[in-house]
């Protein structure tokens, strides 16, 4: 029996790195899953994961696609036992180079997106109880240069899990928030060789692999974790718990 067999999950950023690394962790631990994007690449997901997944383009900067998109796991699977809000972007700049374009831009899918995951979420989970789990980074726990926006939604994104598990709590919806260091992904990943040092930054000394952070979620969503709510999670190697 698998971690969260039989459960429904709806992800987000699923078309590339640990959205599309949790697919197939959660598929491969007996969970249906209904997998959003916005690039279109959900459906080439689906296609490599196979059966129990429900490709739906979705861009989470709009709440009527989020909204969709947890109505697709109810018709198509019959409920929502689990939402993972995985979909981001990234961009840097020194803060006084600052535009209001680019703060809209990272806000919006980092921060705004996270909230009306949780929102619709709780929605469709209220009366079942259930799990949430929410992408922030270690960018959400500490600062480094250009990347001021980024890390200001970060750090909303573990102030909004935390008041998310506070309303969940009576209505069984556990809310948890998992902060990833360097992970070899699309949004920053792809090519190390541009940040010196970067993956020397982990006490483990290299970054981490996507199913690394894809199984720590199953997890948080698993019945194992039953007591476990509220928690800002480090998946980063190490990072996080160095002073320089
Ligand atoms: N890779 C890292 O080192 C790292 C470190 C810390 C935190 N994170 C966070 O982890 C999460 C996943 O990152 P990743 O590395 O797998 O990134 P990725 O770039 O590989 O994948 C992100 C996915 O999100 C999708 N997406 C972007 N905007 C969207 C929108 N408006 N609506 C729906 N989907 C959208 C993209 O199409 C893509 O498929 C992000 O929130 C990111 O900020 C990543």
């Amino acid at each position: 029996m698998g971690e969260v067999d039989g459960k429904v999950a709806v992800l987000t950023g699923a078309g590339s790195g640990m959205g599309k690394a949790s697919v197939k962790v959660f598929v491969r631990e007996g969970a249906q899953v209904v997998a959003g994007d916005i690039s279109g690449a959900e459906k080439d997901t689906a296609a490599e994961v196979g059966g129990s997944v429900l490709p739906v383009h979705c861009d989470v900067t709009q709440e009527a696609d989020v909204e969709a998109m947890i109505q697709a796991a109810v018709d198509e699977f019959g409920r929502v036992d689990a939402v993972l809000n995985v979909a981001g972007i990234a961009d840097g700049f020194l803060v006084r180079d600052l535009t209001m374009e680019a703060y809209d831009k990272i806000m919006d899918v980092d921060l705004r997106g996270v909230l009306l995951g949780m929102k619709h979420g709780i929605r469709a989970m209220a009366r079942t109880g259930g799990a949430i789990v929410n992408w922030s980074s270690v960018g959400g726990l500490n600062g480094s240069a250009y990347t001021s926006v980024y890390n200001a939604a970060k750090s909303g994104v573990i102030g909004a899990t935390k008041v998310a598990a506070i309303e969940g709590g009576s209505l069984g919806i556990r809310v948890n928030a998992i902060c990833p260091g360097f992970i070899h992904t699309e949004i920053m990943g792809a090519h190390p060789e541009h940040m010196p040092g970067i993956l020397e930054k982990a006490v483990l000394g290299r970054g981490g692999q996507p199913h690394e952070v894809a199984e720590v979620a199953s997890f948080l969503v698993s019945d194992r974790a039953s007591f476990v709510t509220g928690a800002i999670i480090p998946v980063d190697g190490g990072w996080a718990a160095r002073l320089a």
